[in-house]
């Protein structure tokens, strides 16, 4: 599915997070959910895993009543932007249906229904925004939709005795994740009718759909999006997160020239002026220069390279696409971005006043807190072209960290 598929602004999306189970199978007192994995609890991780898609309008997070304060210790550490999704959380119950339909009934009680709901484990913390953005995607596209990855291991059905009675295809087999997909009408009907029914045990939302008689497709997973259930996985998942991280460092550079107009587009903000900036996209220069500089950071072509001028496509494009794909490019390798700085050089429009909204701008297009984005501009002193105000020129450098290759 393409990355670009455009999903309507009007269509809202909330996120449900199922943290209210106990974690047996750790065999620890703490709740899987809120053990450490590199500084912060996992349920933090997983939460900001869903707000990096900024169509996730909001978290509801389903707890055990008895964590209240663990729950409120854990999401201290996140941004205030973040914490600015999260309702109030709501109770679960024993059985993890249980506790679904109780996240599914207190976003049906508040404010802001949902057009689509992401259902999510609290215990994977390391689902990429690529991954999301695609179960938004699918969501709209199919009604209901899950992620899966193809099975390695032949498997077989047995019975109590442990005789194979069965060996399902393997081409046909999918192991499946979250975040889970569904309309949201379609998925709350369906957890109001399977509640009724007291002999079925519904493992994930999926097949309380299916039991509802709605189809449900299956995109995509990723390998790496895997659910913390023994000891064994947090020693794995600890190993993979302090996984031999090396700093990179990316360089981007961008000029474009004025033209008759009212206004520029910098930074993904737009600014009056008395020219506009033309380009076969936007022409945003602060953009594309730390889209460059991401690319550069990853040694991962320019931005040329993965979005041809000569491809109408991306005539008038929004520049914030092709930011968002390098971050997902970052991300998709296992990285992260550290911090992201530009100067911006030109003698007018001036910058000064627009710096915050030019980093506000630029850290929510990245996915990054506020103090990851630098932004300063400079004057040539009337010297060379931005001098003779022909046009805008942007610098930026990107610091990012990838797991070490070989
Ligand atoms: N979950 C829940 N309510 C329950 C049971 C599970 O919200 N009554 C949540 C868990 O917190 C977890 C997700 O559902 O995020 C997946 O469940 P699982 O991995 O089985 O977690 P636990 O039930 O906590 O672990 P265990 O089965 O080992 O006790
Ligand atoms: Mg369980």
């Amino acid at each position: 599915m393409s990355p670009f598929l455009t999903v309507p602004d009007r269509i809202t999306v909330a996120a449900l997070i199922v943290a209210a189970g106990r974690g047996l199978r750790v065999g620890i007192d703490l709740p899987k959910q809120y053990l450490d994995l590199g500084g912060e609890a996992v349920l933090a991780r997983s939460i900001r895993c869903l707000a990096a898609d900024r169509r996730v309008r909001s978290i509801i997070c389903v707890i055990h009543p008895d964590d209240r304060a663990l729950y409120d210790d854990a999401i201290a550490v996140l941004e205030p932007e973040i914490i600015a999704l999260l309702l109030e959380p709501a109770h679960g119950g024993v059985t993890r249906q249980a506790s679904g339909h109780a996240g599914l009934e207190a976003l049906a009680a508040g404010h802001n229904i949902p057009d689509i709901v992401l259902v999510h484990d609290a215990a994977r913390p390391f689902t990429s925004p690529a991954l999301v953005a695609r179960s938004i995607e699918a969501a709209y596209a199919k009604g209901a939709a899950i992620p899966g990855v193809a099975v390695t291991d032949t498997i077989k059905r047995v019975d109590l005795l442990g005789q194979i009675t069965d060996t399902p295809a393997r081409r046909d087999l999918r192991a499946v994740q979250t975040p889970q997909a569904f309309r949201f009408d379609l998925l709350l009907k369906a957890h109001r009718a399977a509640v009724l029914v007291k002999d079925e045990d519904f493992t994930d939302d999926a097949a309380i759909a299916e039991w509802a008689g709605q189809s449900v497709h299956v995109f995509d997973g990723e390998l790496g999006n895997t659910k913390l259930t023994t000891s064994a996985d947090f020693v794995t998942a600890r190993e993979k997160n302090r996984g031999n991280m090396e700093s990179r460092t990316g360089i981007g550079y961008d000029v474009h020239a004025f033209a008759e107009g009212e206004h520029v587009i910098l930074g993904g903000i737009t600014l009056p002026h008395s020219h506009r900036l033309s380009g076969h996209s936007d022409a945003d220069v602060v953009l594309h220069a730390i889209t460059d500089a991401i690319f550069g950071a990853l040694a991962d072509g320019d931005i040329g390279s993965h979005f041809p001028p000569s491809d109408p496509q991306w005539k008038g494009a929004h520049s914030r696409i092709f930011l968002e794909y390098a971050v997902q490019r970052v991300t998709a390798r296992g990285g992260r971005i550290i911090h992201l700085d530009t100067t911006v050089i030109c003698e007018a429009p001036k910058i000064g006043p627009h710096r915050d909204q030019m980093r506000e701008s630029i850290a929510s297009i990245c996915g990054l807190s506020l103090d990851r984005v630098g932004v300063k501009a400079t004057t040539t002193e009337q010297l060379g072209f931005t001098g003779r105000r022909e046009g805008i020129a942007a610098q930026a450098i990107a610091t990012i960290q990838l797991p070490a290759s070989e």
